[in-house]
């Protein structure tokens, strides 16, 4: 979309940058996951798209539940083999990724996930780094900022580095802000 048509959608209330780019992410992957050649290269292309113009890296083969929502499109990068539960909400510059030494050494012993795997109904705050193999259980908050290398049990919250508390509240982490859209 070009920037002035954006701009004239959003003055009238009717265009949102943010889920204009979800939009296109959820796309590419519906497209990959459709299957054969010509999919995948088109899937491909709009990843690089969405790379260059929007600064969000979603590899469209990785695996995305329902609902996924993505508060603000920027800076967020997800590797390849990442699992992403249903009801998910990224804020920016969240990084879902492996650990680089660990990576080689799980993809020669010919592992087939090297990425987190994230549980339904997860918040991931802006700048979170999630790294590693590890599995994020359902309703989890990743507090903005946090480092998390190990795997976190359901109903927690995570900040800092690994700090990980049961969540006081029963509130689900995806109810806990009113801008919460379904797409
Ligand atoms: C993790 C989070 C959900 C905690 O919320 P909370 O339970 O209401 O926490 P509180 O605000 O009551 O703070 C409790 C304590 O944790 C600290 N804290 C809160 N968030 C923190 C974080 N991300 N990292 C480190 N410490 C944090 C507070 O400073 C406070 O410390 P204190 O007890 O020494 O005063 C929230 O702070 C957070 O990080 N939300 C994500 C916000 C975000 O990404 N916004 C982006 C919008 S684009």
């Amino acid at each position: 979309m070009s920037n002035w048509k954006n701009t004239l959608l959003h003055y009238v209330g009717l265009g949102n940058y943010d889920r204009y780019v979800e939009g296109l992410i959820k796309k590419s992957i519906a497209v990959y996951h459709r299957g054969g050649k010509i999919n995948r290269l088109r899937a491909l292309r709009m990843y690089n798209k969405i790379r260059k113009n929007y600064g969000c890296c979603f590899p469209p083969r990785i695996t995305v539940g329902k609902n996924l929502y993505i508060a603000h499109a920027h800076g967020i990068h997800v590797g390849k083999t990442a699992v992403i539960g249903d009801n998910c909400k990224i804020y920016p510059n969240v990084l879902i990724v492996a650990s680089v030494v660990g990576d080689a050494q799980l993809r020669s012993k010919g592992a087939k996930r090297w990425h987190p795997k994230i549980g339904n109904d997860c918040l991931l705050g802006a700048g979170s780094i999630i790294m590693g193999p590890i599995e994020i259980g359902d309703d989890v908050i990743v507090g903005a900022g946090a480092i998390v290398t190990k795997n976190v049990p359901p109903h927690s919250v995570v900040k800092n580095t690994n700090e990980i508390t049961p969540k006081r509240a029963p509130v689900p982490a995806k109810d806990l802000d009113d801008s919460w859209e379904k797409p």
